[in-house]
């Protein structure tokens, strides 16, 4: 059996989560391979919403394994939080969530690190969450981090302290002030807690569980845009969002690599500072975040919003690989007349240009924008591809023939069950 991805082909908040819950029961296993507390992921169901930040999306389907992979970087306190939130919904857990030894810890000294850093570089702030990602990655590289096997040892107070000390050497050079007391003594009683789980070796249970036929969905964090090679560094995150950091985020070859399901909303959004050519600042930008409700899942900041980005989005696809498109969101361009994309960019010196420019973080981009006709009605109620208004029919047809993969897959609304399939998804 291959394994399949599921990853964002934006800047995040693509509506990862949602697919994933949604396509959970096709598969025995989800895996997340990077990223950590920073992603936000919505599920909703019954009537019921639920933010996931660290836990793998097929989590509420009873029957599947959710693996957290060595590429992840955990913080036991949020991680803590997330379980003792999902207490009332009677799941097991401790049986149907493993996580892998080798995944890095965030410590309290890393969020603190992460708000030293980003206090310092003033107005050009990457816009971080804050939870303490990149310096977690930092140390991951440096060959200084703590990971999950490591709160199995009897020494793991002593390397702690050992890591804590040069944060704080660190802190202090940044003047930063802090209480770390009460952040230490919560992160303990975390640790305790995570000890109670399923810490394995995962690269081996994820292959065993390919030989034997199982099939498996990793759940990609972030999107292709802030991924830390090919996004718009330095506004980006610190990990490989794109496909090939499922490799090395759980251990797994290239040649067993399947389906690459690539997701984007119907339009743009971002959240943090960074670069953005289609964003909009008129009132079309506005209507798009009030109607599709654009505010962060994780911090509650606004987000961003603007046309749908081709060049961005071709971008993505070639680094992806990706076979199959979902597109999300599709309703929150019900109160459009008219539809924009934008075909390629024009740039300062005024030549045109359909790829992603290197320039993009330091020169002003200027889309160039190709105009659609919109639907202008409710998408409620329908359930087939076919009764779709012909404006939106158009608006894929179009799509599908400017990114030569097909969209199988379009999301209505936030719930399940607002999921219209074109073709089959999973084989
Ligand atoms: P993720 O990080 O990629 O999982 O996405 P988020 O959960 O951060 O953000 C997506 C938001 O859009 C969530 O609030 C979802 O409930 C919502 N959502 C997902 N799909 C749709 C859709 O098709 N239509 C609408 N209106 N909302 C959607
Ligand atoms: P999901 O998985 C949207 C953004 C932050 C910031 C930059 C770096 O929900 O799609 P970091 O905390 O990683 O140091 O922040 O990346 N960012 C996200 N934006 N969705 C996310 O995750 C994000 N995770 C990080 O806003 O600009
Ligand atoms: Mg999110």
């Amino acid at each position: 059996m291959k394994l399949d991805i599921l990853l964002g082909l934006q800047w995040g908040d693509e509506g990862k989560g949602k697919v994933v819950d949604y396509l959970a029961p096709k598969y025995d296993v989800v895996a997340r391979f990077q990223g950590g507390p920073n992603a936000g992921h919505t599920l909703e169901f019954d009537g019921i919403k639920h933010v996931l930040h660290q836990i793998p999306s097929g989590i509420f389907r009873k029957d599947i394994l959710n693996i957290i992979g060595n590429g992840v970087v955990l913080d036991p306190v949020i991680f803590k939080r997330e379980i003792d939130a999902l207490d009332k919904y009677n799941l097991d857990v401790k049986k149907n969530l493993y996580i892998s030894k080798k995944t890095q810890l965030i410590l309290p000294t890393h969020r603190l690190l992460d708000a030293a850093y980003e206090a310092s570089k003033g107005k050009k702030k990457i816009g971080s969450t804050l939870k303490g990602i990149g310096p977690a990655y930092q140390d991951k590289i440096a060959r200084l981090g703590l990971r999950v096997g490591d709160i199995l040892s009897p020494s793991f107070k002593k390397k702690y302290e050992k890591l804590v000390e040069k944060h704080v050497q660190i802190l202090e050079f940044y003047k930063a002030e802090y209480e770390l007391k009460d952040l230490e003594s919560e992160f303990f009683k975390a640790i305790d807690f995570l000890k109670e789980f399923q810490l394995i070796e995962s690269e081996y249970k994820i292959n065993d569980e390919l030989k034997s036929g199982s099939k498996i969905l990793a759940e990609g964090a972030q999107g292709s845009l802030l991924d830390v090679d090919f996004g718009s560094y330095p506004f980006v995150t610190s990990s490989n969002t794109t496909a090939s950091g499922v490799c090395s985020g759980l251990g797994v070859a290239p040649n067993n690599i399947g389906e690459v399901y690539g997701i984007f909303k119907a339009y743009c959004t971002r959240v943090g500072s960074g670069p953005f050519p289609t964003e909009l600042f008129d009132e079309d930008g506005v209507l798009m975040q009030k109607v599709g409700n654009e505010f962060g899942a994780t911090t509650g900041r606004p987000r961003r919003c603007g046309w749908l980005d081709l060049p961005a989005l071709k971008y993505a696809i070639m680094i992806n690989g990706v076979t199959q498109l979902f597109m999300m969101k599709a309703d929150v361009l019900n109160v459009f007349k008219k539809i924009k994309v934008c075909t390629s960019y024009k740039m300062e010196n005024g030549d045109l240009i359909n790829i992603m420019p290197y320039e993009i973080v330091d020169e002003k981009i200027e889309p160039v924008l190709h105009e659609l006709d919109g639907w202008d009605c409710s998408l409620d109620n329908i359930s087939d591809f076919e009764d779709f208004p012909k404006e939106l029919k158009d608006y894929i047809f179009y799509l599908e023939k400017e990114l030569s993969v097909p969209i199988n897959m379009v999301s209505v609304g936030p719930d399940r069950t607002q999921t219209i399939i074109r073709a089959q998804v999973v084989a």
